[in-house]
């Protein structure tokens, strides 16, 4: 695996790739991987010649008051998974090489009615520097296709609509979310949780099925299974943040008609931010319902 730190360096090193006609399989990261980035390595590992991932711990996308600085940065460990686990570059570069005067640059890209729905109620930066640092990483990399995982539902929807918008020649592949065997989705926060924190945190994912469920009965009492649920994460002992039932595609306001449906959520335990989210037809079974433990994959 070849380590890369400037842009000129991956451009020339992608050229003499592009020019002998392989595929670019190129995965976004900020780092601290887990099994759940390591799925996306190993998606693209499978359809590409070669697989480009990149640890970024992007400041335009956290708050003033969020985790930028504590954030978990882990490059050493970080690069000997890749190594093992197929990746041929690694890309991790500087604020200074993306952020030349240290903090952000002048052009923003926005999607302003996605980007302040849901997670951007509370974060109302995040979405805008989540899309502008993937545009500038796909500028660099110019993969023919590019991973992200559904653990980040609305991120990937947001970057699906910026790709369309701005005609940006790259196609799109999105990852099942890899959960633990409490079916707590795998995430770098969660190591700010504690054995007993990290229990609690695996009931969002039951109180997300336990909903799918009840539409699935054909309940389509939305705001009041909403609150109900929020009460739930509430008396388990999280702050909610939202719990909203959207149409899958794109993530408004369920319908009575909606057969494809997410129900995306987000709630915070102790200070850490949890997110969630599953997707599903009303007329099938959702997948996930067997036990977690009977899952082959589970880790
Ligand atoms: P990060 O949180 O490091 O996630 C990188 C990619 O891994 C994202 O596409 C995310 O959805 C995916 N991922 C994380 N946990 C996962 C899980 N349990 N199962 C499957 N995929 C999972 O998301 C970001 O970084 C950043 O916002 C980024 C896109 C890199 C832009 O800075």
């Amino acid at each position: 695996m070849q380590a890369l730190n400037l842009t000129d360096d991956l451009r020339s090193r992608l050229n003499k790739a592009r020019a002998g006609g392989l595929k670019i399989g190129f995965v976004p990261t900020m780092g601290n991987l887990h099994d759940g980035h390591i799925s996306l390595v190993e998606a693209a590992r499978k359809e590409c010649d070669v697989v480009v991932v990149s640890i970024f711990v992007n400041p335009l996308q956290f708050g003033i008051n969020e985790d930028l600085d504590t954030y978990p940065r882990t490059l050493e460990d970080d690069k000997a998974l890749l190594a093992s686990h197929g990746c041929d570059i690694l890309f991790s570069p500087s604020v200074r090489e993306m952020y030349p005067d240290g903090k952000g640059i002048a052009t923003i890209v926005d999607m302003p009615e996605l980007s302040q729905l849901h997670c951007g109620i509370s974060r109302p930066q995040f979405f805008k520097g989540v899309a502008t640092v993937i545009v500038k990483l796909l500028c660099m990399v110019q993969p023919d296709i590019a991973y992200f995982g559904e653990k980040d539902r609305q991120q990937l929807t947001i970057v699906r609509q910026v790709i369309n918008d701005l005609s940006i020649p790259v196609r799109i592949t999105g990852v099942a979310t890899k959960r633990a065997a409490s079916g707590l989705a795998l995430s770098s926060r969660n190591n700010y949780l504690s054995e007993e924190e990290l229990q609690i945190a695996a009931s969002l994912y039951q109180v997300l099925l336990d909903v799918c469920r009840q539409l699935q009965s054909g309940s389509q009492d939305y705001l009041r299974l909403e609150s109900e649920a929020s009460q739930k994460l509430a008396t388990l002992g999280f702050v909610p943040d939202y719990f909203h039932i959207c149409q899958q595609q794109s993530l408004l306001p369920v319908q009575p008609d909606d057969q494809n449906i997410t129900i995306l959520a987000a709630a915070n335990l102790n200070g850490t931010r949890l997110i969630d989210n599953i997707a599903f037809d009303l007329c099938d079974l959702y997948s996930d319902f067997q036990p977690f433990n009977q899952q082959a994959d589970l880790v």
